[in-house]
This record gives structure tokens, C-alpha cells and sequence, in this order.
């Protein structure tokens, strides 16, 4: 094992223990100290989920990427294993950055990009290359042939610099990777790369491109088929909004269309944003042994990162969530491992409300929650939640305009950043369905069954556990609560 690996776990042992007791989520993967971005190698391997993550572990900010680690049996209680990658060679000296895992033959194959400094007779700026770690599900080691594929394989003018975030996959004998890369226009493309080995890849197509049309660089790309339809998920940098679509600067992006098997292409039928809260970036998806499509997210934002400063940790991944394709759109909904931690079900059918009400067993921070809508000629709805007598967020839905928001002013931010977004629902006469998932500083919104999602972070005192409905107008819905209680 490197100094720099040693070092780091020895570091996250000890520095663990400083955490309070209940600080963090109870069922969200979380940094395990410092900090963690995009979820990396999420995966199964004999018979266990593996996530790893964009870690490092010394401070609560960015800084030279290792790789964090955690298992689950069921995606909802996790175990965390020592960190599994550290920067610590000459091809990534600097950082390795995100990546996937797959299992081969008993091993756990980890693919990753290598950033290192690129020597000034070259230019300068960094190198980012795909390497492979092989390992057992603790221990990893990097081959002696990386890097396995250099931006040398890419179409001419491609960028050297910005060339990450390989998502390998198996069909058949055959490995397959899709990698994140700038064309010579700088726009953003996902290269598809084809294996026999792991080791010795070759370039097979350009699967799709931006052209300057959803942001820059495309970062973590994904490639997987669901209900017979092709997606490709990536995280563009430098988008600009376009309405209520996507919001300015990192954002993520779904593609759903045909595989163009001569040509190696994506025939898109559709894009649209994976998420439209605050706190959601870098996606990645996994298939488990009976075919279900699984995706978790960082739940963070590479702009607005409001962890509390005296918090030793900074970064926690979204519930994973189980994907369909509809009509052309990408549903999620949380896996359904979840209701097996269901505890004190409540259910008030048909109550109508004008005005404000508060139920005395519909309260706390750690919850899963679905209020159903009916038709009707009310003007708002809102859901109040983490509320005490300060503090308090909200989700209003708006039936005249079909909008619904997220709004965290009131949340107790201490600093003035962006704290609401709207989306459109369909049109429904009044009508709609709200999935709210909360774990303590996380809500988790899914409106009409998964058809769009709202994901965003707040930091209330966990004290704050009131949640409370607010109208404008008669209002009648149905309620179904359960705690999510892990022992
Ligand atoms: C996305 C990203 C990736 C990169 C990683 C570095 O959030 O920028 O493209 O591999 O984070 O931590």
C-alpha cells in the first residue's frame, strides 16, 4: 500500500470518531470526514452494492482526489470501508478523478481518470487519462500498463485536458466504456471506447454531442438501456437556463433516443434535465441481478455548498432510485429496499384543509411522505417542512401556473446564495402527487409518480421538525407518512 493511501486511512479512522453522535444522515451515504463529490464506482460485487466517491478526506473543500468507499446489502444501510484510491503515481499524481467499477471473473475492476501536470514542453495545464485499479472489494491495485487509454485515441482536436469520468460496463466478453471529453469546437462529447481485456481499449465512436447547445464540457457521462430505450445521462458545466429548464452553470442532462448500431450513435428523441433542485450533480447507474436500473447522485452543488463550517464532513449522495422510461421520459422513484425501514404509518384519507394544518403524528426530519392532491379550484398549495418557530422551508405548488418550487430562504442559511427553484408539472386540473423524502438535511421531492424530481439540501437545526399544509383556497388530499427508522 502507498504512504499517501496509509496515510489517508489511517487519517479517516481517527478523525471519524470527531463527528457527534447523529450528525449525520441516517440512511444517505455521507463524506466519512472531509469531503466527498460525484459517486464513482457504484456497482454490484458478489452479491454487495460498492459506492465509492470523490474524496478528500483532510478538509471540507476540494482538494487532490482520492477515491472514499461503502457498501450496502440493500442501498439504504451502508458500511463504510476504508478509502480505496489515493493520488499516488506519476499518471495521477494530481488527483484521480471519477470513474466506475465492474465485476470480471471475482475481481472488482475499478476504472478511473489519472490527472497529472503535463510537462511545459507539452504546454503545461494537466493530463487526464483512464486507468484501472483491480482489486477484492477492499483492496485495490493499480495495473502496471496504465494509463489504458490516452486522449492520443481520440478524434483529432480533442482536448488533452479535459478527457474523464470513464463509465465501463460488460456485454457479453466484451467491455465497453463511455468517457467525457471536449471536441475541437470545446463543446462537450461522450467518447464510446470497446475492450477484450480491460487493458487495451480502442475508440469506436463519438455517441453524442453538445454543440455548444447544453453547456461545455460533459462530465460523467452514462450509457445504459432501460424499458427498451437508450440513455445517456452526463453533468454539463457552463449551462445557461432556458425558462425554468436547467439553471446556470453545472447541471445534469438526460438523453433518451435509438442506438444507431452502424454508426455507433445516439438518434436522440428527447433531453431534459435529471433534477430540478438545488443540490443534485454527477449521476452515475447501476443494474442489479434482476435488471433494475439504479442511479444515485451527489447531492451538493458545485456552486453552493452550504455545509456548516463546523461540520467535519461536507457532501452526502442522494437515496439511490430506481429508473423507468415513460412516453420518452426518465422516471425515478427511491428503490424500494426503503419500505423494508417503514415504521409508524399514518394515513388520513380525503381530509380537506382551507387555511393551515398541522397533524400531530406527521412530523420530523427522517421520513418518507406522499400527499395526493385532488382536483379542484384552490390557488396554492404548500407543504411546510423543517419548521420551528424561526425556521422553515417549503414546496409550493401553484395549479393556475402548474409550477412547483422549492424554496429554502427560510431554511437558516447564513449565507445570501440561491435558495429557490421551480419547475412545471403537467397540467392536471389542481391534481398532483407529492413523494417527499427527507433524512435530515435532505428533501427529496417527487412529483406524479417519479415523472420529475426536486432534489435539495437544508441545514436546519435538526431541532426542526415541524411540518405543517397551507392553502389558499379549499384543498383535498390524502396523506400517507412513514418514518424511515435504520437500526
Ligand atoms: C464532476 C467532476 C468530474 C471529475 C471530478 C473531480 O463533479 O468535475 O468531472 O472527475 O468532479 O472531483
Amino acid at each position: 500500500m502507498s504512504e499517501a493511501l496509509e496515510k489517508a486511512r489511517k487519517y479517516e479512522s481517527e478523525v471519524k470518531k470527531e463527528i457527534p453522535e447523529g450528525q449525520k444522515p441516517s440512511f444517505h451515504v455521507s463524506a466519512p470526514v472531509g469531503w466527498i463529490n460525484d459517486p464513482n464506482g457504484f456497482s454490484l460485487y458478489k452479491g454487495e452494492y460498492h459506492l465509492f466517491y470523490q474524496y478528500h478526506p483532510y478538509r471540507t473543500v476540494w482538494g487532490p482526489m482520492h477515491w472514499g468507499h461503502s457498501k450496502s446489502k440493500d442501498f439504504i444501510k451502508w458500511e463504510q470501508l476504508p478509502c480505496a484510491l489515493a493520488p499516488d503515481t506519476v499518471y495521477d499524481g494530481q488527483g484521480c478523478f471519477s470513474g466506475s467499477a465492474v465485476e470480471q471473473e471475482g475481481t472488482h475492476i475499478l476504472m478511473y481518470t489519472g490527472v497529472s501536470a503535463a510537462a511545459p514542453e507539452e504546454g503545461g495545464g494537466v493530463r487526464q487519462v483512464q486507468c484501472i485499479a483491480v482489486g477484492d472489494g477492499v483492496n485495490y491495485e493499480k495495473l502496471e500498463c496504465n494509463p489504458v487509454i490516452t486522449s492520443d485515441l481520440l478524434p483529432k482536436g480533442s482536448s488533452r485536458e479535459d478527457f474523464r469520468d470513464p463509465k465501463i460496463w460488460k456485454e457479453g466478453e466484451t467491455f465497453y466504456a463511455v468517457v467525457g471529453s471536449r471536441s475541437s469546437d470545446s463543446s462537450g462529447q461522450i467518447a464510446l471506447f470497446t475492450s477484450k481485456d480491460a487493458k487495451k481499449w480502442k475508440f469506436v465512436s463519438i455517441v453524442d454531442r453538445s454543440q455548444n447547445s447544453y453547456g461545455k464540457m460533459w462530465e460523467c457521462p452514462d450509457f445504459f438501456e432501460v424499458d427498451g430505450r437508450h440513455v445517456m445521462i452526463t453533468s454539463p458545466q457552463e449551462m445557461s437556463a432556458v425558462g425554468l429548464e436547467f439553471h446556470n452553470g453545472n447541471n445534469t442532462l438526460y438523453l433518451i433516443g435509438e442506438f444507431d448500431k452502424e454508426n455507433n450513435t445516439l438518434i436522440r428523441k428527447q433531453a431534459a434535465a435529471i433534477d430540478y433542485g438545488l443540490d443534485f450533480y454527477a449521476p452515475q447507474t447501476m443494474e442489479t441481478a434482476n435488471g433494475r436500473r439504479i442511479m444515485i447522485a451527489w447531492m451538493q452543488s458545485w456552486d453552493n455548498h452550504i455545509t456548516p463550517s463546523h461540520f467535519k464532513w461536507s457532501g452526502l449522495m442522494t437515496i439511490p432510485r430506481e429508473l423507468k422510461v415513460i412516453h420518452n421520459r426518465l422516471y425515478q422513484n427511491p428503490v424500494r429496499e426503503l419500505e423494508q425501514y417503514y415504521q409508524n404509518e399514518v394515513k388520513y384519507d380525503a381530509v380537506t384543509i382551507n387555511g393551515k394544518k398541522e397533524f400531530e403524528d406527521i412530523r420530523g426530519r427522517e421520513l418518507d411522505f406522499t400527499v395526493d392532491v385532488k382536483e379542484g379550484g384552490y390557488r396554492k398549495f404548500t407543504v411546510r417542512l423543517a419548521s420551528d418557530s424561526q425556521f422553515f422551508s417549503e414546496i409550493i405548488y401553484n395549479p393556475k401556473e402548474n409550477s412547483l418550487t422549492f424554496d429554502r430562504t427560510y431554511s437558516g442559511l447564513n449565507r445570501d446564495i440561491i435558495h429557490t427553484r421551480t419547475m412545471k408539472v403537467k397540467d392536471q386540473g389542481g391534481r398532483i402527487r407529492l413523494r417527499i423524502l427527507m433524512d435530515k438535511y435532505s428533501v427529496e421531492v417527487f412529483a406524479n409518480d417519479g415523472e420529475q424530481a426536486m432534489t435539495s439540501l437544508i441545514y436546519t437545526s435538526l431541532e426542526a421538525k415541524g411540518i405543517s399544509f397551507v392553502t389558499e383556497g379549499e384543498v383535498t388530499m390524502d396523506i400517507t407518512k412513514y418514518d424511515v427508522i435504520i437500526k
